[in-house]
């Protein structure tokens, strides 16, 4: 059967790896939505655009291929923190909601991860997940994350980056972070990856199980 998981939640909360273990498990597409509103904002930036130009950033948002996004360019930190900025803008948000919407519709099932897939992409998901972290679990992970690649960083500097990502994606007025209705809570504070992975598949092959 065609099936699409809608994940959301904040950063770091865990919900990429789990977007991708769901899509690998279940052979079905998987689109980081998170990567759409980076390449806007890394565009922004490499053409020495100013982030706060909304007419930049939509002619930014309608060139944006969602087969060429270079994950290694894009998840630089800079990157995260300017995407959220120009996540704030509705017509950049209309732009690639319906890039988003073409990829879940045209796929046989697919994963979306983001801030909105089960409120606005896809609200028709047959699965929806909303996982969430403490803040500092959260910047615990981001941390680990960094040293393991050989990179450097100052917990209290990702906890506050965090906090202020959180803010400007929960207080934005257009499609702001929440829950759907229907979205299935996931704590991962004190949970490992392995066990949010089997949790999440109860949920998926019970929907499956109820669409049969
Ligand atoms: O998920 P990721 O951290 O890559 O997202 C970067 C930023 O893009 C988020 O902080 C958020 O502002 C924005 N975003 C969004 N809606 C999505 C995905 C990401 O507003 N569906």
């Amino acid at each position: 059967m065609s099936i699409t998981i809608a994940i959301d939640g904040p950063a770091a909360s865990g919900k990429g790896t789990l977007a991708r273990r769901l899509a690998d498990y279940y052979h079905l597409a998987y689109l980081d939505t998170g990567l759409t509103y980076r390449a806007v904002a890394h565009r922004l930036l490499e053409e020495g655009g100013s982030l706060e130009d909304e007419a930049a950033a939509v002619d930014a948002a309608r060139r944006i291929d969602l087969g060429n996004l270079n994950r290694g360019v894009l998840s630089a930190h800079a990157v995260a923190d300017a995407a959220s900025r120009v996540a704030v803008f509705p017509e950049v948000r209309r732009v690639l909601v319906e890039k988003q919407r073409e990829f879940a519709e045209r796929s046989e099932g697919a994963v979306l991860d983001g801030r909105d897939i089960g409120t606005v992409v896809c609200p028709g998901a047959e699965v929806k997940l909303f996982v969430i972290a403490s803040p500092e679990v959260r910047a615990g992970r981001r941390l680990r994350d960094i040293e393991s690649r050989g990179g450097r960083a100052d917990f209290d500097a990702i906890l506050a980056d965090i906090k202020r990502r959180d803010e400007r994606d929960t207080g934005r007025a257009d499609s702001p972070l929440r829950p759907a209705a229907d979205a299935h809570l996931l704590d991962t504070s004190e949970m490992t990856i392995e066990a949010a992975f089997q949790a999440a598949r109860g949920f998926v092959d019970a929907a499956m199980d109820a669409n049969y």
